[in-house]
């Protein structure tokens, strides 16, 4: 339109490219990126087993430090329950190349190359920015061993310098050649990180969220996460922001809390929570964690058991589910997370596997199953102070409620959405 009015302004943005010869766009916006959501439920399920399991490797790794602690382990299963895991395109390198990394807030090292068939061949740029060090993650059974790089990593907009993340030598226990993710985006506590390296031990890795709130790419040292329902397999309705919220998606306020002060749950996204069934209080305020690697609801056993007791349910052998009948399910109360001052309520719907999975989880559709699960048998810590974590709310807490991870303020933030109350069959 105005020829020379670009010209000027494509001088003036040369002029100030070769000033800062760095960056020069302080976009301070949020950075979107869209999430898919994937299904892995052939056969059996064995979903409360992997989240059980990854409940007991995440209080050991808090418990004894980063590195001990995942030596100490000895689960049969992988830290990542990979029954159902929400992932996002991340680009890595010059030119980029794309990898599908599996979100977790329960961890905070990025890595790529996670099929054995798949060993990570670093482009040239890459290969240059090798950090002289190896960074190892023991997950149980499952593991990680790679070469830690620092280089340029994309999250759709943004264009963070100087990430570190680590690519695979030898991985186990991610989905082998069926298809898994390609690594992990973790987007926790950067303490997490600290202990991973070698033989620089000392060294922590600020995760992609730090480096892009360091760098001014984003405005707010934060990430908002949006999860939806299954309302058919195959969605991909999640969203990941970086350096905000998307108040799009959420249906009231936002409710921040501290991070918990609590041991172990401090070391993650941890929060002080008391959940009620109906009116009946069935874990006092006690810590926990969300977190977007898991994929139920896990209750302290004592909670559990209560939970059991008042929705009548009965333990299903084939799923390892609770189930109750659709006439049992049509009296069930809501569930009542009290987070802060807030009160989110967990509708009888939502405490549903969802109907059209039934079968894939080995269920039958004359039941309907739930989403509550025992966190297991060995850390059911029960009240703060019992050095364990009470609860994990997991993907299907998440995909009702907003949630942000501010990790700037040391916040987590909860908000309704409008699959708050929808009902999904
Ligand atoms: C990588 O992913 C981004 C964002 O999803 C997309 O825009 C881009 O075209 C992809 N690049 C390649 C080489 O596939
Ligand atoms: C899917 O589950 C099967 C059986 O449990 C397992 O062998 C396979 O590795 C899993 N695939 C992924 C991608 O997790
Ligand atoms: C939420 O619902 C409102 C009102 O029905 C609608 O205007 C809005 O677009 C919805 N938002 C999303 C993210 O679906
Ligand atoms: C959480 O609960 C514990 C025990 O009651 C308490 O010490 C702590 O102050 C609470 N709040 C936070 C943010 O940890
Ligand atoms: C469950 O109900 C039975 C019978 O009503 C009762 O004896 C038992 O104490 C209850 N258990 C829990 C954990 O609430
Ligand atoms: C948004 O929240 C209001 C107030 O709680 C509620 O009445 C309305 O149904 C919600 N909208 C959606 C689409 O969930």
């Amino acid at each position: 339109m105005f020829p020379g009015l670009r010209l000027a302004s494509v001088l003036l943005l040369s002029l100030a490219l070769l000033a800062s010869a760095g960056v020069i766009k302080r976009s301070t916006s949020p950075v979107t990126l869209p999430l898919t959501k994937h299904y892995n439920l052939t056969g059996a399920s064995k979903i409360l087993e992997l989240d059980q399991a990854r409940a007991k490797a995440l209080v050991e790794r808090a418990k004894s430090g980063a590195r001990q602690s995942q030596l100490a382990g000895s689960y049969n299963v992988p830290l990542v329950s990979q029954a159902v895991y929400y992932s996002t395109t991340v680009g890595i390198g010059n030119p980029p190349r794309n990898f599908s990394l599996l979100i977790d807030t329960g961890s905070s090292n990025t890595w790529v190359g996670a099929q054995l068939n798949r060993l990570f061949l670093p482009s040239l740029s890459t290969l240059l920015k090798f950090t002289g060090d190896l960074v190892y993650l023991l997950y149980g059974s499952g593991l990680f061993i790679g070469l830690e790089y620092t280089d340029t990593v994309y999250l759709n907009g943004l264009r963070i310098k100087n990430q570190g993340f680590g690519g695979a030598l030898l991985t186990y226990g991610f989905g082998g050649t069926s298809g898994g993710p390609d690594g992990i985006l973790g987007i926790g506590p950067v303490d997490l990180t600290c202990g991973t390296l070698f033989p620089h031990k000392s060294k922590c890795v600020p995760t992609v969220t730090d480096n892009a709130f360091k760098q001014k790419l984003i405005g707010a040292h934060e990430v908002g996460i949006s999860f939806a329902p299954t309302t058919s397999v195959g969605d991909t309705n999640g969203e990941l922001t970086f350096g905000g919220t998307d108040l799009s998606k959420i249906n009231g306020t936002l409710t921040y809390v501290p991070i918990t002060t609590t041991s172990p749950a401090s070391a993650y996204v941890g929060i002080n929570q008391t959940v009620s069934y109906g009116d009946e209080v069935i874990l006092a305020n006690s810590a926990g964690i969300t977190d977007t690697g898991t994929t139920l609801i896990l209750l302290a056993t004592g909670a559990f058991n209560q939970y059991q007791n008042l929705t009548g349910a009965v333990m299903d052998q084939q799923t390892g589910l609770l189930r109750v009948t659709p006439e049992q399910f049509s009296k069930l109360s809501s569930l009542f997370f009290t987070i802060g001052e807030t009160q989110f309520e967990l509708i009888p719907n939502a405490q549903a596997w969802p109907r059209q999975l039934n079968s894939v989880i080995g269920g039958s559709s004359d039941y309907v199953y739930l989403i509550v699960g025992d966190i297991g048998p060995v850390i059911g810590g029960g009240l703060i102070g019992g050095g364990s974590i009470s609860f994990i709310n997991g993907m299907s807490f998440l995909e009702r409620f907003y949630h942000v991870y501010d990790a700037g303020n040391n916040l987590a933030g909860f908000a309704p959405t409008n699959y708050t109350y929808a009902l999904i069959n």
